[in-house]
């Protein structure tokens, strides 16, 4: 988005500093929220410990062309700190995508800055935190200096949140001694103000409460028949869709197909993309967040919410309530993480609670212990923290300052555009997990949302219960705010090209549009002569066998073309994976890659398409006769050629 800039309106980074009076910034390119929310708690931190003015910046939102300029042009700058993820096959997230392109392209003599990077990655992709490395590299082949070394965020152990924590604690020590500067006690400075207005009602002309599920940041009212035509609808601002068609197709595990209406919201996507769905909070954490904070009385007194810091953007449509910004805004489902414990301790309700919390938040293993494998949220832990006293002296500033904010949900869309213009289908497993050794269960706020809605339609009872009343119900179907995220998961252009599609559990979603693409497509006569071959996997064929009924009409339509080929792990003694599957089959896979045929995987990450990959590597050991180094070889320039193509997570 060009036209996107920074605070103080201006795509200038040197004028912004300036105009701001910041000395530090900090940029972050985040795809899914996290390098974001701690890049705005790092600005925070960094200036509350060592008094320096510091911004935080959305890479997107800047040019380049001045970058070097910095040490400069502004005076007394102290240092830019990098919160840089890295997203697929190595590459920088969507937003950074023009800072690389500078970094590869553009980056002049750099002497004089001072900079710090933290990278966040998966260690279970090839290409582990390429972004974060780039940058390092690239800044210091331009002689800038780094501050404390490159910290690497790995998703893929889930130690990310403790990863950050501990590249934090120790460059703090060391920019104390590299940049002289003058430790404070850590105390909270707002940098956005919290009114509330006892003047306004609901009903009120300038208040619509409505608001904040119309729209993230340009606030529509459901009512406003114009809506629909305010797009463009992106990651700023999803569109309302409405939900025409859901069921359960697995009531053993719940597996949720839903059918969402877009036509009117000029959303366009290629079969292949993914559907990001903006969740709220289930009804028990809204509440228990609401008691933990002693709000009960006025969790709808309505709130006015004002930035305290032109740098300092708050997305929270206002005026608003208490209640709204705790179901609709912050992620209050999640794990609480032990950074969010350190920072509340100064809003302890009593010694006690503070030396608990002193105790616990300072020890990894033992936070690890009692909060995170418990299955902890932020209620949850403050209120056993306390021993059930509740936080009542906690700035409500703090909590929307603190907690992250509630980020969409990406799911590889199961329809295709050619067949479906008018909806868009998702394929989404129930998140709902017990806790080992408690009566508690972890579940997930967007899939457990849609069973809800599922359940709602049916008059049967979910795992969660939300507010399905509220504005977004207000329609005949209930709406959910989404957009479209584009992929690079796509068919090839030449319809003889075979395919090979691997896709176990939900990652069968994006190969029935897939699949429905290409019946569409031969409906059309312009099917081609390509095979389309899909291994599928789940438990048992009687109990979690996704779209069971629709793969023999898909036959019946592709004809000999199509073969779908199943394995599933729970029927015999035996584990039977779709690898195994794709070994049995080896002489076949050979073949049709040896006419062209493009390989797709997707579902799980770590396990699946790994286990998946090596077995592609040793069906070409074994049908090609050839060493395994020559087969790995192959595969990496399968991939090169965007042949081998993955949609993991
Ligand atoms: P399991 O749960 O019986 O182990 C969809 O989740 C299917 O993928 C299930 O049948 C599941 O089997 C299977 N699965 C689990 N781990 C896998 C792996 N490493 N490779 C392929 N399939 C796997």
């Amino acid at each position: 988005d060009v036209s996107a800039s920074g605070a103080s309106g201006s795509r200038d980074i040197v004028l912004t500093l300036n105009e701001t009076g910041k000395k530090a910034i900090v940029l972050f390119g985040s795809q899914t929220g996290t390098a974001e929310d701690y890049a705005h708690k790092f600005a925070k931190e960094f200036q509350s410990r060592f008094g320096i003015p510091t911004m935080c910046g959305d890479l997107a939102d800047y040019d380049y062309d001045n970058f070097e300029k910095i040490p400069t042009q502004v005076p007394n700058f102290q240092m830019v700190i990098f919160l840089a993820a890295t997203y697929g096959e190595g590459d920088p997230t969507d937003n950074a995508i023009d800072f690389f392109e500078y970094l590869e392209n553009d980056c002049e003599d750099l002497s004089g800055l001072k900079f710090a990077c933290f990278g966040l990655g998966n260690s279970t992709y090839e290409f582990y935190n390429a972004s974060g490395k780039k940058v390092v590299k690239v800044l210091q082949e331009k002689n800038a200096e780094l501050i404390g070394e490159l910290g690497l965020g790995d998703d893929g152990k889930a130690t990310t949140d403790e990863d950050y924590l501990s590249w934090k604690d120790s460059l703090f020590e060391v920019i104390k001694d590299s940049l002289s500067l003058q430790e404070r006690d850590l105390e909270y400075e707002a940098g956005i103000e919290v009114i509330e207005d006892h003047t306004l009602t609901e009903d009120s002309p300038s208040v619509s409460l409505g608001e904040p599920d119309a729209s993230y940041v340009n606030p529509v009212t459901p009512e406003d028949k114009t809506y629909l035509e305010r797009g463009p609808f992106d990651n700023t601002h999803p569109f309302l869709a409405p939900v025409v068609s859901i069921r359960d197709m697995c009531p053993v595990r719940h597996c949720i197909h839903a059918e969402l209406d877009i036509s009117g919201s000029n959303l366009r996507y290629l079969t292949g993309d993914h559907l990001a769905i903006w969740p709220s909070n289930p009804d028990s954490k809204v509440n228990k967040m609401i008691s933990a904070l002693d709000l009960d009385s006025k969790k709808d007194t309505i709130i006015k919410i004002h930035s305290l810091d032109p740098t300092v953007r708050s997305l929270i449509p206002t005026p608003t309530t208490y209640a709204t910004v705790i179901r609709y805004y912050l992620e209050i489902s999640g794990p609480v993480s032990r950074q969010f414990i350190k920072s509340v301790a100064q809003f302890c309700p009593d010694d006690a609670t503070k030396g608990k919390i002193d105790e616990i938040s300072g020890n990894k293993e033992l936070f690890q212990k009692e909060i995170t494998d418990q299955g902890l949220n932020i209620a949850d832990a403050l209120l056993l923290l306390s021993h059930g006293v509740k936080w009542t002296t906690v700035p409500f500033a703090f909590i929307i300052e603190s907690i992250p904010h509630v980020q969409p949900r990406y799911y590889s869309i199961s329809s295709s555009f050619l067949s479906e213009k008018e909806t868009v289908h998702i394929t989404v497993m129930v998140e709902a997990n017990k806790v080992t050794g408690t009566d508690r269960m972890t579940t997930g706020v967007a899939s457990n949302l849609l069973y809800d809605i599922e359940a709602n339609s049916n008059g049967t009872k979910a795992i969660e219960s939300y507010n399905l009343e509220g504005p977004r119900g207000k329609f005949r179907k209930y709406r959910l705010p989404v957009h479209i995220r584009r992929s690079t998961f796509k068919l090839p252009t030449n319809q003889d090209t075979p395919i090979i599609m691997v896709g176990p559990g939900t990652g069968v979603a994006p190969f029935r549009g897939f699949v429905r693409e290409k019946v569409k497509l031969a409906e059309n006569g312009k099917a081609g002569k390509g095979d389309v071959v899909l291994f599928y996997g789940c438990r048992k064929s009687t109990e979690d066998f996704l779209y069971k009924s629709e793969w023999p009409e898909y036959a019946k339509k592709l004809g000999d073309k199509f073969t779908l080929i199943t394995a599933f792990s729970r029927e015999t003694d035996k584990k039977v994976y779709v690898q195994h599957k794709m070994r049995e089959n080896s002489k076949k896979i050979a073949e049709l890659l040896d006419q062209g045929a493009f390989f797709y995987v997707c579902g799980d990450a770590s396990g699946m398409a790994r286990d998946v990959q090596k077995a592609l590597i040793d069906i070409m050991v074994k049908e090609k006769e050839i060493l395994e180094d020559d087969a790995i070889e192959m595969v990496k320039q399968l991939k090169i050629q965007n042949r081998y193509q993955e949609d993991v997570w």
